[in-house]
C-alpha cells in the first residue's frame, strides 16, 4: 500500500489502519463462504440484529456506563440532535438552558429556539470563544428542562474539564469531538450524542447514549421517527439503518477497547497534543495558540500566524510534506490540527518537526 498521509482532518477524520484493512478484507463477503457483503443484508436478519446489539454493548462499555443507560444509533449527524434533544425534552412550560462555548454550542442553542423557550446559562462568545465558561457553581433555575453543553469545541480547540452539578435537571452533552478521546464521567449526563466521524467511525451515523429514566420523560406528541424511545424500543432498527457505518463503528469500538479504552486514548492523546502545543509555545510568538492555555483541547489544536498569507503558505507546504487537513475552520481561519484517537503519535511528532522547520525558514 502507498504510504498513509498524516491525516489531521477535523471530521471525517483518520480511521485506524487495522480497522480499514479488516473492513477491506470483509467488504465483499462478511463471512468466508457467506456469499454476501454486510451492505447487502437485510436489517431484519440475525446478522445485523447481532451487529446492532453488540455495537450498543461496546459503546456503553467504552463509556463506562451500565444497564441504566441505552445506546442508540441514529441518522442526521450531531446537527439533527440539536433539534431532537429539544423536540423530545423541551415542553412548553419549561425553558432549556444552554452553555455557549463555541459555534457548535451556539448552533445547538439556536436550533432549540425554533422549538421552545431557551436561555443562555453562560457564554464565552464575548471572548471570541477562546475559553470555556466556568461551570463551578452554575445556577440552574427551577423551570429548567435541561442544561446543554458541548464538552469539546471542535472549531475553536477548547474543552471543559469541569461539569456543572445540575441536580435533578438533566445534563445533555454534545460529545461529538471527544467521546472516547479522553476519560469523561459519562454518568453525570442524561443524554450524550456524538456524530461518529471523529473517534467512533465514518460519517453517516450518530451515537446516542441516554439514561433510561430520561427516556420515560420524552414527549409523546412528536412523530415516531423523531423519538428516542422509538429507537430504544427497536434496538435502533426501527427503520433501515446505515448498516455499513454501523459495522465500521463496531470495528472502531473493538479497536478502541483493544488499545485500552478511553483511559489509554487520553494518555496517548495528551502526549500527541503536547508535541504540537510545545512547538507553538517554543516558537517565540511565530505561532500563537488560539485557546486560553487552561482550556486547550487535546483533540483539536488551534493556532494563528502573523498573516493570512503566511498561514496559506504553511498549509500549502504542509500538504506537499504529506500533511492533510491543517487549515482552520472556514469561519475562524488560522490553523487546526485534529488529533483524534486514530492519529498516531508519529504524525504529531512529524507535525511538530515540520512546524519547527517552517519557523526556521520563515521566522
Ligand atoms: C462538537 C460538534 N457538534 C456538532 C457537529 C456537527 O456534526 P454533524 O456534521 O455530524 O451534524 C460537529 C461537527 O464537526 C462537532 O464537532
Amino acid at each position: 500500500m502507498n504510504e498513509r498521509r498524516y491525516n489531521f482532518n477535523p471530521g471525517p477524520a483518520a480511521l485506524p489502519l487495522p480497522v480499514l484493512e479488516h473492513a477491506k478484507e470483509t467488504l465483499v463477503e462478511l463471512q468466508a463462504g457467506g456469499g454476501m457483503s454486510i451492505m447487502e443484508m437485510s436489517h431484519r436478519g440475525a446478522v445485523v440484529e447481532e451487529l446492532a446489539a453488540e455495537t450498543q454493548r461496546l459503546l456503553l462499555e467504552a463509556a463506562g456506563l451500565g444497564a441504566d443507560y441505552r445506546a442508540l444509533f441514529m441518522g442526521g449527524g450531531a446537527s439533527a440532535q440539536f433539534a431532537l434533544a429539544a423536540l423530545n425534552f423541551l415542553p412548553p412550560e419549561k425553558t432549556a438552558d444552554y452553555v455557549l462555548s463555541g459555534s457548535f454550542a451556539e448552533k445547538a442553542w439556536s436550533e432549540a429556539g425554533y422549538l421552545g423557550r431557551t436561555r443562555i446559562a453562560a457564554s464565552t462568545k464575548p471572548d471570541g470563544w477562546r475559553s470555556v465558561p466556568d461551570m463551578r457553581g452554575l445556577a440552574v433555575p427551577g423551570d429548567s428542562a435541561y442544561v446543554h453543553m458541548t464538552t469539546n469545541n471542535t472549531i475553536e480547540g477548547t474543552r471543559f474539564d469541569e461539569f456543572p452539578d445540575t441536580g435533578d435537571v438533566p445534563l445533555i452533552a454534545d460529545m461529538t469531538s471527544d467521546l472516547l478521546g479522553r476519560r469523561l464521567d459519562c454518568s453525570r449526563f442524561s443524554l450524550i450524542y456524538a456524530g461518529a466521524q471523529k473517534n467512533l467511525g465514518p460519517a453517516g451515523i450518530t451515537a446516542v447514549i441516554i439514561r433510561e429514566e430520561l427516556l420515560e420523560r420524552a414527549s409523546k406528541s412528536i412523530p415516531l421517527i423523531w423519538r428516542y424511545e422509538t429507537f430504544a424500543q427497536n434496538g435502533s432498527l426501527y427503520n433501515t439503518p446505515p448498516v455499513h457505518a454501523l459495522y465500521m463503528m463496531r470495528l472502531v469500538l473493538d479497536w478502541t477497547a483493544a488499545q485500552g479504552g478511553a483511559a489509554a486514548m487520553e494518555k496517548l492523546n495528551r502526549a500527541k497534543a503536547k508535541l504540537v502545543y510545545d512547538a507553538i509555545d517554543r516558537s517565540g510568538g511565530f505561532y500563537t495558540g488560539f485557546a486560553r492555555k487552561s482550556d486547550r483541547s487535546d483533540m483539536n489544536i488551534t493556532w494563528r500566524m502573523a498573516s493570512e498569507e503566511l498561514e496559506r503558505r504553511f498549509v500549502r507546504e504542509s500538504e506537499c510534506a504529506g500533511f492533510e487537513g491543517l487549515a482552520g475552520h472556514r469561519s475562524v481561519g488560522g490553523l487546526r490540527a485534529s488529533a483524534y484517537n486514530a492519529v498516531p503519535l508519529e504524525a504529531c511528532r512529524a507535525l511538530a518537526d515540520f512546524m519547527d522547520d517552517f519557523r526556521r525558514r520563515n521566522g
